[in-house]
């Protein structure tokens, strides 16, 4: 796909088209950015405006780059009356409301009207690409370009091939997205890709720490953050994302997983979300946002969060080797996907093959033992590793 002159149609101008549209417009395109509801875009281009203006600000741009990337993105309005604005669009990202029938409707319209080797992205988080690509006459053309919130400054994009994608759109659609400056990782169109999957066990074992009683939510935090070097504890990201937003993310891996014990869904975020305790777009989550509100004191005890630090990291490795056992990506594109899209401070291969498989592999063992549950099985892969000594980095 030959960068230049390719105009890029966005069609969504929520948090995610505005954010893909000033990517594409900042590295060159003319971008088409349109709405299904009068007005949002004039938002998004609003947002935009301010985004760009704060990189100003900051010196990382001029006020003329900055006037020139924001003139580059045209308002198509809702689209009502169809998609003529995007005719002359080589390739058209969706990032419209996470649902099947709509996404399908949107591209089957689009079909019809750009050229035969445009190319149809879907930014879609939890739906198989297959399936929004099945109701295509042309599925070869259709893929998913997995962009993370915000686009602009998160690095990372998923690139997810289906099982109909012609490997030279493939091709392209990496390299394009590459040379707008962003990390790009291909992942196999399997539920939760390979971020929304790997890092599943972060929250989910977390959530059954605290329903055992073993911490408190301050505590099990500071135990991530502290002594486990991560960026944010667990419950403060989730209250960070919007506990909405991310049980409704781990209810569909487990259900497009055929509900694997693994992924099962945490009773007490979805008694959260059931009594509008988003987190902080609330006010109030895991902890409470509102003014004068006590900030509880974790409790720093070492052991304790050790244990909570080594067992979440034995659910994290282990779930970052069955991705590489189940070829959802190679061993490098788990790594990057980690480290670029959720920030963690190291690869989870490289930080397995640091705390030992051997050890992993007899944590998972005792916990399994211990609970009895299918949830804390060993990947296979993981055996194989620890039975050929061979580091789970290779
Ligand atoms: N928010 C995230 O963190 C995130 C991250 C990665 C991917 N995604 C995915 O990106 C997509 C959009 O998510 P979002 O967070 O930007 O949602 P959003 O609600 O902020 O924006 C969606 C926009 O799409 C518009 N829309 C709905 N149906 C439409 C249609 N038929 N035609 C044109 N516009 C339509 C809505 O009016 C709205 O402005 C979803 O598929 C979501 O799963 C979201």
């Amino acid at each position: 796909m030959s960068e230049r002159g390719l105009q890029v149609g966005v069609i969504g101008a929520g948090a995610m088209g505005r954010g893909i549209a000033q990517v594409a417009a900042a590295a060159g395109h003319g971008v088409v950015l349109a709405d299904a509801t009068a007005g949002v875009v004039a938002q998004a281009r609003s947002a935009i405006g301010k985004a760009l203006a704060r990189d100003v600000e900051k010196q990382r741009r001029s006020q003329a780059d900055a006037d020139a990337v924001l003139a580059r993105i045209a308002d198509a309005g809702d689209v009502s009356t169809g998609y003529d604005a995007f005719r002359s669009c080589g390739l058209v990202i969706e990032a419209v409301v996470e649902r099947l029938d709509v996404k399908q409707a949107l591209f089957t319209a689009l079909e019809k009207i750009i050229a035969p080797d445009a190319v149809l992205g879907t930014n879609t988080s939890s739906l198989s690409v297959a399936a929004i690509a099945g109701a295509c006459a042309r599925p070869e053309r259709v893929i998913g370009i997995h962009f993370f919130n915000p686009a602009p400054v998160m690095p990372l994009v998923e690139i997810i091939p289906a099982i109909t994608t012609d490997p030279g759109v493939t091709e392209r659609v990496t390299s394009l997205v590459a040379g707008w400056g962003k990390t790009t990782v291909v992942a196999t169109d399997t539920p939760g890709f390979i971020v929304n999957r790997v890092a599943r066990p972060f929250y989910g074992e977390s959530l059954r720490q605290l329903e055992e009683g073993i911490a408190d939510v301050a505590t099990i935090d500071w135990a991530m953050r502290e002594l486990g070097a991560f960026r944010m504890g667990p419950f403060e990201l989730m209250d960070f994302i919007g506990n909405d937003v991310n049980y409704a993310v781990t209810r569909s891996v487990f259900e497009s997983f055929f509900y694997d014990s693994r992924y099962t869904p945490a009773l007490t975020q979805q008694r959260l979300v059931e009594a509008g305790l988003y987190g902080r777009k609330r006010e109030r989550g895991y902890y409470d946002y509102r003014e004068g509100a006590a900030k509880p004191e974790p409790v720093k005890d070492e052991a304790i969060g050790r244990a909570i630090v080594d067992r979440t990291l034995a659910m994290l490795v282990n779930e970052a080797v069955d991705a590489v056992h189940r070829r959802v990506a190679s061993a490098a594109d788990i790594e990057t996907a980690m480290t670029r899209g959720v920030n963690y401070p190291r690869g989870l291969l490289a930080w397995g093959d640091e705390i030992g498989a051997a050890n992993i592999l007899r944590r998972l063992e005792e916990l399994q033992d211990e609970y009895g549950e299918d949830r804390y099985r060993p990947s296979v892969l993981l055996r194989q590793r620890v039975r050929e000594r061979r580091p789970l980095l290779s």
